[in-house]
Order: C-alpha cells, then sequence, then structure tokens
C-alpha cells in the first residue's frame, strides 16, 4: 500500500518563521501519517475478514452442492421406485385376472377390478372383510389348500362360487403366501381366472356326446321294441277280424291294440331322439308354420298365461320336417306353460336370424358357424337348478310327479334339433324362469309343399310275393295280413333262404317285400341280387329307423317303393297294390 506523499508546505518569505506554526506542521503531518495507518490496518483487515468470509461461503456451498446432489439422486431413486409401483399397480388394476390380497387372519385387504368383475362384488364392499362373504367352499378343498399355503406352499385349483346377484362362476386360482424380509408369511395373494365360459362349454360338449350315446342305446332298444309291437299290432288285428262278431273279445283286443299304438307312438318318439337321418325332410319357410303353431297354443294355454311373439327372421329357410319344427315349438311351449301353472306369467317366443362368423364366440360348444335361425321360447316360471338344467335333455328325466311327465319331450326336441345340424341352448335361474334357444342352420332353398298321405280302402290281390324277415313272427304276421287281402305269400326268415328261392324260379315272383337288417345278407344286397337276375322286379324294402338305408339310395338301386317300420295293415296295403299297379310312390 502506497503512503500519501509529503506535501511541501509553503513558505512566505514574508512572515516569520514561527516555532509554533512548525510544531503544529509536525503534529498534524504526525496525525496524518497516524490517521492513514489506521486507515490502511482498517483495510486490510476488513480485506482479511472479506477473504475469510468468501473461503468459508465457498466451502459451505461446496457442501450444499454435494448435500443437493445426494438429494437429486434419492429423489430420483423415489421418482423410479414410485414410477414402478404405480406401474405395477395399473397393471394389476388393469389385468383380466382377478388379484386379492388376503391377511394371514383371512380378511381381504384388496382386490382388483377384475376380482369385482368375476364375483360380482365392489371393492368397498369386501375390504376389510372376511372372505368367507365371498362364499364357501367345500371342506376337502377348504382343507387342502389351507394346509398347503399355511405351509408356504402355493395352492393352485378349480373353484366354483356365486357372484353377488346369484349366477355361478367358476375360477381357476392360484393362491401364494407372500414374506417379508425375514421369511415370515405377512398375507396372501390369490390370482384367479374366471374359466365359467370354458366350464360351460366343456360340460355342454360332455353332455353331447352323453346323449349321442344315450340316442344310440335307445335307438337300438327301440328298434328291436318295434318289431315285437308290429307282431303284437298285426297278430290283434288279424284275431280283430276273426272275431268279428264276439264284442267281449274285440274289446279287450282293442285295449291291446290301443295299448301297442301308444307303445309305438312313444318308439316314434325315442326314436326321433335317436335317430341321424331326417326322413321328411324338404325346404320350409318357418315363419307361416310356427305362427300357425303359435296360433294353436294361443288357444289351448290358460289365460293366465300372457303369450307375445316377435317374429323378425329375414331368411328362414330351414332344410327341416315341418311336423318335427311345430314339435319343437309345441314342446318347448308346454314345458314353459307347466312351469307357469302356479301363478302364470309371460310366455315369449321369438323368431330371427343369426349370422356366426368363423372368429365369432358361440353359444353352443360344438356349432359349427354361419347362418342360422335362431327360435327362443322365454317363460316367467319356476326356472331350474343347474343340477336339473344339466340333465333335462336326457330321455326320461322329469321332475314331474310320476305319470305326469314322461320326460320325452326334451329329448326329442334335442334328437330333433341335433338331427337337422342345429343346437340349443338354455339359461335359466331358479325362481325367474327360463329360456331355450334352438339354433337351426338356414338353407338358401325356399320351400315346396308336400303333399300328405290319404287314407284309401284297402284294396288286396292275388299276385305272389316273396317276403323276407328274419323275425319269424313278423313274417308270419305279414304273410296272413297279405294273404287275408288275396295274395299269394311265401314267407321266409333268412336271405340266403330267400335269394335260394328266387334263383329256383325268379318268374314265380310278382313282388319281393324284404327287411334291411338281416344277419348275412342285408336287404339290399339281396335286391341288387335280384335285381341283377331280373331287372324289373318289383321289390319293397322296409327299415327301421337306425337303418342308414335312404330312399335316394334305395331308388338308384333300382327298389320301387320303400317304407318304415313298424309294418302295419294299412301301410303295407297300400303301398303293395302301388307297387304292383305301377304307380307313382
Ligand atoms: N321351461 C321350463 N322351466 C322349468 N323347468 C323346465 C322347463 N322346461 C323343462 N324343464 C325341466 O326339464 C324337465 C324335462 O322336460 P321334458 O320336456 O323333457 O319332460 P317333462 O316335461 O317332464 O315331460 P314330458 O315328456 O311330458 O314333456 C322337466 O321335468 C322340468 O324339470
Ligand atoms: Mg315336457
Amino acid at each position: 500500500m502506497k503512503t500519501r506523499k509529503e506535501a511541501p508546505l509553503k513558505k512566505d518569505p514574508g512572515q516569520r518563521k514561527d516555532g509554533r506554526i512548525d510544531a503544529l506542521e509536525a503534529r498534524l503531518r504526525e496525525a496524518e501519517g497516524a490517521l492513514a495507518e489506521a486507515v490502511q490496518a482498517r483495510i486490510e483487515a476488513e480485506q482479511r475478514a472479506r477473504d475469510d468470509v468468501d473461503a468459508r461461503v465457498r466451502e459451505r456451498t461446496a457442501e450444499l452442492k454435494g448435500a443437493y446432489e445426494a438429494l437429486q439422486a434419492e429423489t430420483m431413486k423415489r421418482r423410479e421406485a414410485e414410477e414402478a409401483r404405480i406401474r405395477l399397480a395399473a397393471a394389476i388394476e388393469e389385468a383380466a385376472e382377478g388379484v386379492a390380497v388376503i391377511s394371514t387372519t383371512g380378511v381381504v385387504q384388496y382386490v382388483n377390478p377384475a376380482f369385482s368383475r368375476i364375483t360380482g362384488y365392489e371393492q368397498a364392499e369386501v375390504v376389510g372383510e372376511n372372505v368367507g362373504i365371498l362364499g364357501r367352499v367345500d371342506a376337502k378343498t377348504y382343507a387342502s389348500f389351507m394346509t398347503t399355503i399355511t405351509g408356504g406352499n402355493t395352492w393352485s385349483g378349480r373353484l366354483s362360487g356365486r357372484r353377488k346377484d346369484g349366477t355361478a362362476y367358476e375360477i381357476e386360482v392360484v393362491m401364494s403366501p407372500v414374506r417379508d424380509a425375514s421369511g415370515q408369511i405377512i398375507n396372501y395373494a390369490a390370482l384367479s381366472r374366471d374359466v365359467t365360459e370354458e366350464a360351460r362349454l366343456e360340460s355342454q360338449l360332455r353332455q353331447a356326446q352323453k346323449l349321442e350315446a344315450i340316442g344310440t342305446l335307445a335307438g337300438g332298444i327301440a328298434h328291436d321294441f318295434n318289431n315285437m309291437l308290429a307282431i303284437i299290432m298285426a297278430n290283434t288285428e288279424l284275431v280283430l277280424d276273426d272275431l268279428e262278431h264276439m264284442e267281449g273279445p274285440r274289446r279287450n283286443l282293442e285295449h291291446i291294440l290301443k295299448a301297442a299304438q301308444r307303445g309305438r307312438d312313444l318308439v316314434k318318439q325315442i326314436l326321433m331322439f335317436s335317430r341321424k337321418t331326417g326322413h321328411g325332410r324338404k325346404p320350409l319357410a318357418l315363419t307361416p308354420l310356427l305362427k300357425e303353431t303359435w296360433k294353436f297354443l294361443r288357444s289351448s294355454l290358460p289365460t293366465t298365461i300372457e303369450m307375445h311373439a316377435d317374429f323378425r327372421a329375414g331368411a328362414d329357410s330351414v332344410l327341416a320336417d315341418p311336423a318335427e319344427m311345430q314339435q319343437i315349438l309345441m314342446n318347448l311351449a308346454t314345458n314353459s306353460a307347466y312351469a307357469m301353472q302356479e301363478s302364470g306369467g309371460d310366455l315369449t317366443m321369438s323368431f330371427s336370424t343369426v349370422f356366426f362368423g368363423p372368429a365369432d364366440p358361440l353359444p353352443v360348444a360344438d356349432m359349427p358357424p354361419g347362418g342360422y335361425v335362431l327360435l327362443t321360447v322365454s317363460d316367467t316360471g319356476v326356472g331350474m337348478t343347474d343340477a336339473v338344467r344339466r340333465r333335462i335333455f336326457e330321455p326320461f328325466f322329469t321332475t314331474r310327479r310320476a305319470g305326469e311327465g314322461t320326460g320325452m319331450g326334451l329329448a326329442v326336441v334335442y334328437g330333433i334339433v341335433k338331427a337337422h345340424g342345429g343346437a340349443i341352448n338354455v339359461e335359466s335361474t331358479p325362481g325367474k324362469g327360463a329360456s331355450f334357444g334352438v339354433y337351426l342352420p338356414l338353407t338358401r332353398v325356399s320351400g315346396a309343399a308336400e303333399g300328405t298321405d290319404d287314407a284309401k280302402p284297402l284294396r288286396g290281390g292275388h299276385e305272389r310275393i316273396l317276403f323276407v324277415d328274419d323275425e319269424e313272427l313278423l313274417a308270419t304276421a305279414a304273410r296272413m295280413m297279405l294273404e287275408r287281402l288275396g295274395y299269394e305269400v311265401t314267407a321266409v326268415t333268412s336271405s340266403t333262404e330267400a335269394w335260394r328261392i328266387f334263383l329256383g324260379g325268379p318268374m314265380r315272383f310278382d313282388l319281393v317285400i324284404t327287411d334291411q337288417t338281416m344277419p348275412g345278407m342285408t336287404g339290399t344286397m339281396l335286391a341288387e341280387k335280384i335285381l341283377r337276375v331280373r331287372k324289373d322286379m318289383p321289390i319293397i324294402l322296409y327299415t327301421g329307423h337306425s337303418d342308414t338305408v335312404s330312399p335316394e339310395k334305395a331308388q338308384t338301386l333300382g327298389i320301387r317303393a320303400f317304407s318304415t317300420k313298424p309294418v302295419v295293415r294299412g301301410k303295407l296295403a297300400r303301398t303293395v297294390r302301388r307297387v304292383l299297379d305301377g304307380e307313382p310312390m
């Protein structure tokens, strides 16, 4: 630091040197010097202090910066953790699987929206409650999963339950214990997948297979039973003729005949359920047919049942038997009426056209995609439990009192629908009614009416007939029937024997009547052989419902007429006469 330059004092030569002035000057200079020094010292001290503060500030700044950086790193870490948590929470909230967290004491701590969707319980309704609120599992399942999860293991399995609204659901559950850092189980997490729809389709498929098996069995039994009935009926008719003037026995025989006829009707139903080929099928517009049937139902059902119909089908052509289509509607409607007989209700029929693309979900397990007419019959009756619903299509299954129902109604509907390549869907809640949806595949062709067989008086003749049926009693009865009509009949019980007799004199017969199902050689095989020898030989083939010969196939073989069992007098007489006279069938 520079000191101030001493300025020389002015001297006035004219003035007297005065010692006091000098002294004053000296003191002044001294004071000036001291002041300068003090100022200097002060400046230096201040400088030092400033330097000191600067250093301290720098130090503190550095410290703060470090702390700030650490804080920022921590915040970042926390934010990442929070983001990860949010992502996880969102994933759980959005998941299609139901997620539930349950405390070790069985209290629900968290459920996600999917869980609410599956069970019908909202988050607020279950969180804080015991899991028991969701329904109980059976004791065995409960024991199995309790031992598994309390043992620290993961339990998985299928559980069924009821939604809050009472409808049933089925879930596949994986339940695992959740542990804290020390390994202690703090709660359980349950992951559940809704498999209600899958389970429904599976059970439908199982049921369809079961019904198919029953159908095959019933068809087989019915076939034989039909033959026995035919024998009973044919013989009864014969004896009735013989006893023309004996009132008493005739009455008894008429009862036998009536019972046999009822038996035949029942067999017809069983066969309708079991058979695979439809005989009377043709392209048919369903709307007018259903309208007519509906009108009939309206006049026959009690007025406590309010009826509503909704016809909306654009396309309504199906390849079907009109009588069978009517039967479907009648059977469904009478069931509904029965379900509402106590307190009345609404019976609704709707009829529409639906299309299922290859990717569309189908209402019934094994139905192929495509166009269908959908006939729905719904009621507000007593409805049914799941256990009943699973069995309703079984033949002879009924919940009605003994003698009130045969249990064949729905079995027949099922058989008809199946034979038409269709499907049935049933929904029902006990106490709330039932709804049956019948899907029949659409066909493009539009319908043409078909004439019915009119009852003509029986005409006989004198021609020679070779009759073959392996059922001896049937062959005998048929022979007697035909003989009474005037024919000359040779009846045999084996197709090989028939063939031998025919070969012995191909021109000895005017007509061959043969059964289809016979051991060794079937009716069609026999017919083929005979026609090779005599191309013009008239042949009538008759078949049971379970035989696989179609009228078309019989025709291409050259068989003149085709008849189905049981062989009854009127039908047989008419067919024989027509074939012999060369009339169109
Ligand atoms: N609309 C319905 N509402 C409630 N239960 C029904 C309904 N339709 C059918 N069921 C149940 O299905 C069972 C079987 O029906 P199905 O028509 O096969 O036989 P059924 O009506 O008992 O006797 P039937 O041979 O006289 O028709 C019924 O006994 C009934 O328990
Ligand atoms: Mg019924």
